[in-house]
């Protein structure tokens, strides 16, 4: 399965949710590609962290910044995997459309702030463009860096107003904003991985992968 993480906006957690799930992909047995479009190649250096660290189960990574190259590249090798991961760069980069045209799945987080909900209706248009060209791609709209308290106002409002947004599939799987996330990811370390795992960080993540991969689940 090609999982695109995606959105227009930047610091939304794209290279944070790419890491942990291609990291519990893999460490659900699954033979995981990480394909880093963002020139920065943030999800390529944790990635290669988790090399450098010599840990188990290894995932095997890729950084393009040319969208023609990333296209070719996936295209051709992505069959060799179970699972392809891509991250791609904040804006509207050529990436980002190679990425949506080549993916059976796009996550776009987003957090809970009225500014970022804005980036959300940028990030409908680009779909809209896509999915005039191709079918069958699912958006799932994923809520990151969510306030921790369950009555948050916040969170709630940026869930409905992102509800309301056809372009996406709303996703109830928030990610909180919890250190667990931010550490593990940079080092290339899946939040379950950690040597004191955050029990809410995993149960969150592992939510999310439940609504992800759900139709391969059972169809499987
Ligand atoms: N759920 C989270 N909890 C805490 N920090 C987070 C979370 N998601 C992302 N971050 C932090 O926010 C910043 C931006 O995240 P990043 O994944 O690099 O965003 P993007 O790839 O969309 O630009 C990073 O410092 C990252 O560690
Ligand atoms: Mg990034």
């Amino acid at each position: 399965m090609i999982v695109l993480v995606g959105n227009t906006k930047g610091g939304v957690g794209k290279t944070t949710l790419a890491v942990q799930i291609a990291i519990a992909r893999a460490c659900m047995g699954r033979d995981v590609w990480l394909v880093d479009g963002d020139a920065q190649g943030t999800a390529a250096a944790a990635i290669q962290s988790r090399a450098d660290a010599e840990l188990a189960p290894a995932i095997a990574c890729s950084l393009y910044d040319d969208a023609r190259q990333l296209r070719t590249q996936v295209s051709q090798q992505g069959k060799k995997y179970d699972d392809v991961i891509l991250d791609v760069g904040g804006r509207d980069t050529a990436a980002l459309r190679v990425g949506l045209m080549l993916a059976d799945v796009a996550v776009v987080p987003f957090a809970p702030k009225g500014f970022e909900l804005w980036a959300m209706q940028d990030m409908a248009k680009v779909l809209d463009v896509i999915t005039a060209e191709r079918d069958g791609l699912v958006a799932y709209a994923v809520m990151n860096k969510a306030e921790a308290r369950r009555a948050s106002a916040d969170n709630a409002e940026a869930a409905n107003v992102v509800r309301e947004i056809p372009q996406f599939t709303y996703l109830d799987a928030p990610l909180v904003d919890r250190k667990a996330f931010a550490s593990a990811s940079s080092s290339g370390i899946g939040v379950a991985e950690q040597s004191s795992p955050d029990r809410k960080a995993v149960a969150e993540l592992e939510r999310l992968m439940l609504g992800v991969f759900q139709v391969e689940t059972e169809g499987n």
